[in-house]
């Protein structure tokens, strides 16, 4: 049998990655692991209770008394917490705008590391995020840095608006998602940063297959 591996991408919001993580996973029969979702999960919950953002000491009680699954389904990734599913409910602008804050407390950051190491430890999974490669799966045989220019990404984010028919600003997502870079790559704790052994990818003028060509072609190379 193959060896089965561990597939680390990491980037800036809207640098592609989990289109093309979704795509890598599905033809390795890997497992396909979106850490975002799980703090936009905390956050929305967070956010239902009125929580402060900025205690992290209520972040915490209420994410070691919250159950987050990632599931298979057939338009992708599920998400539910608590067993409810919130996959959609998690990508509110509300929620985008708000997760990051989430994201900067160490204990928070911790016991989501804890739980997607779990996810990993048989190996054939594709994870992907903002500190995979550096904190979640250090030794991730493949890890990857996915880049875009800003204007590209909000330019990217735009278009999948309009196709789903909502109202979208495309001044207002570029100043948002530079304003998210800002907070993720400052943080003290396991900020937005490319892991050493990391291979860049500029995706900017890339297609999704271009990008999908050649993380498929690193993995080759490690499975053997
Ligand atoms: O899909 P998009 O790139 O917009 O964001 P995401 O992957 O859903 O992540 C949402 C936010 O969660 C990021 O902006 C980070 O603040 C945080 N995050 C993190 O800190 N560490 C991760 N491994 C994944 C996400
Ligand atoms: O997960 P992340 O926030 O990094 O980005 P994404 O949600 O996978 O990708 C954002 C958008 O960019 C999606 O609509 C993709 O179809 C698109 N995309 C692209 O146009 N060209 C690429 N090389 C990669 C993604």
């Amino acid at each position: 049998m193959n060896k089965r591996i561990s597939i680390a991408i990491d980037g800036p919001a809207a640098a592609g990655k989990s289109t093309v993580a979704k795509i890598v996973a599905e033809k390795l029969t890997y497992v396909y692991i979106d850490t975002g979702a799980m703090y936009r999960a905390l956050t929305y919950k967070a956010l239902q209770k009125g929580a402060r953002l900025d205690s992290e000491a209520h972040l915490i009680d209420i994410l070691n008394d919250t159950s987050i699954e990632l599931q298979p389904g057939e338009k992708g990734q599920k998400v539910l917490l608590d067993g409810v599913e919130v996959t959609n409910d998690i990508r509110s602008s509300e929620v985008t705008n708000q997760v990051s804050y989430v994201a900067v407390h160490e204990l928070v950051r911790k016991e989501m590391v804890k739980r997607q190491q779990e996810f990993a430890v048989d190996g054939g999974v594709v994870m992907d995020g903002r500190d995979i490669g550096t904190h979640v799966l250090p030794n991730a045989e493949v890890k990857v840095f996915l880049l875009a220019s800003v204007e590209e990404r909000a330019q990217r984010r735009h278009t999948e608006n309009i196709q789903k028919g909502f109202p979208s600003d495309l001044e207002k997502l570029k100043e948002e998602i530079a304003a998210r870079d800002k907070i993720d790559s400052e943080r003290e704790v396991a900020p937005l940063k490319k892991a050493d052994d990391a291979v860049e990818i500029d995706t900017t003028s890339l297609t999704i297959v271009d990008v999908v060509g050649k993380i498929m072609d690193l993995a080759l190379e490690r499975i053997g």
